[in-house]
């Protein structure tokens, strides 16, 4: 996370890649101007030995190329594309992927931002949404893409998990399967995975069978609430077509994001360690908590319920760092809480140094609608947490003295 990618010489030596504050590049020649567009507008493969050169900040920029191959790294994908905020590299894969008439698959509870774009900016273009929920095995969701009518029309499924803010998981490799049975020699339908709550180190969606990972490189990738940007991870194929389509709505992250997610990957791994072991702690404080009716945590799925169990197993690598919990009463006695806290930040977002608490059904999860939120259990009573690296012993404390005053 540290060299990887980056050249000093090419640089005057620098140690650090600097940031290259540029928006066009000089060719050294006429000829060479145009063989770079020849490959970057896809007239032509690249020849043995040829690279592509840089031409543009809108297509190309150091920054972004060594970003995004220092991002490959930990989700072991052919390639990367970074942009300016995960909802621009999710709507970038919805356009790219999806046409008038094709049906989207996908899980509930999701992302309020991505719900909001499946529900009112993708049926404005005629595709067809079909919402899935956890707890529906593979037969289920079989029979209900059937009774849709429109299963030879399947072009993507596209799940969250765990499930913000629910913490609910999802089998990606069932999805596969299902993908795979409406694939044909001419379609593929391919499976995308939002991997936002466990970052590129805790869960790695592409092992399982999954075609795209998509990140809000906002939340752990550059893990201190100072930056938005996002990232979409997958086969050459698939990532020179997201490019494609980014060049055009010109929705790539600028150098100075990308410079400053480079910066954030070289803490990643130990900022996201001391994130989960305090997370463990503040759960367990949590869990046994008077005033605390149920908590959503990785780390307390138990094995008798089965399915789940089988899932955590075997798609995560650690308990993760987001922690939801009912308290008990509802919004009044949510708000208490939320109001007293005095360390953690009343803020949206999640992934970061810091704390952070807030209150789905109102805020992040707003815009489902109500009967939604309840069958996903976001009810008024929910309160999500994400763990910071601040000590944990502060952290109980803080939670302590604003559950005495709900
Ligand atoms: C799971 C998840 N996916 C996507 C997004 C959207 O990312 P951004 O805010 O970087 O556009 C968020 C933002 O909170 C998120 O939590």
């Amino acid at each position: 996370m540290m060299s990887y990618g980056y050249k000093p010489e090419l640089s005057e030596g620098a140690v650090k890649c600097p940031i290259f504050q540029t928006s066009t590049f000089a060719f050294k020649t006429a000829e060479e101007g145009k063989a770079f567009f020849e490959v970057a507008y896809g007239q032509r493969e690249l020849r043995t030995k040829e690279e592509l050169g840089l031409i543009y900040s809108r297509l190309n920029n150091p920054d972004l190329e060594i970003l995004e191959n220092r991002l490959t790294l930990w989700d072991k994908a052919d390639d990367c594309a970074v942009f300016e905020s995960g909802m621009s590299a999710i709507s970038t894969v919805f356009l790219e992927f999806l046409k008038p008439g094709d049906l989207l698959v996908f899980s509930s509870p999701l992302y309020g931002g991505t719900d909001h774009f499946i529900k009112h900016v993708l049926t404005k273009f005629g595709i067809d949404i079909l919402g899935v929920t956890t707890r529906q095995t593979e037969e289920e969701i079989l029979t209900a893409v059937e009774e849709s009518g429109k299963g030879e029309k399947l072009a993507m499924i596209y799940v969250e998990t765990p499930a913000n803010p629910t913490n609910a998981l999802i089998d990606i490799s069932c999805c596969k399967d299902i993908a795979r049975r409406y694939s044909s020699s001419e379609r593929e339908v391919y499976v995308a995975v939002d991997n936002t709550y466990m970052g590129p180190l805790w869960q790695h969606p592409l092992e399982h069978g999954a075609d795209l990972v998509l990140y809000s490189a906002t939340k752990y990738i550059g893990g201190h609430s100072d930056v938005i940007a996002g990232a979409c991870l997958g086969s050459k194929d698939l990532i020179r077509r997201i490019k494609t389509l980014r060049t055009f709505l010109g929705n790539m992250a600028g150098p100075w994001t990308g410079w400053l997610l480079m910066r954030s990957l070289e803490t990643l791994k130990p900022r996201m360690e001391l994130q989960a072991s305090n997370a463990r702690k503040v759960a367990e404080y949590l869990k046994a908590h008077p005033k605390v009716e149920e908590v959503y945590y990785l780390g307390f799925i138990s094995p008798d319920d089965e399915r789940t169990y089988v899932i955590y197993k075997k798609q995560y690598k650690s308990d993760g760092a987001m922690i939801s919990f009912d308290v008990k009463g509802g919004e009044k006695e949510a708000f208490a809480f939320l109001n007293s806290l005095k360390l953690i930040k009343l803020a949206v977002s999640l992934g970061s140094t810091e704390s952070l608490a807030e209150h789905p059904a109102t805020m992040t999860h707003c815009d489902v609608s109500k009967e939604d939120r309840e069958a996903m259990s976001i009810t008024s009573k929910l309160v999500r947490l994400s763990i910071g690296v601040e000590n944990y012993e502060d952290l109980i404390w803080d939670i302590g003295q604003a559950l005495e005053k709900a």
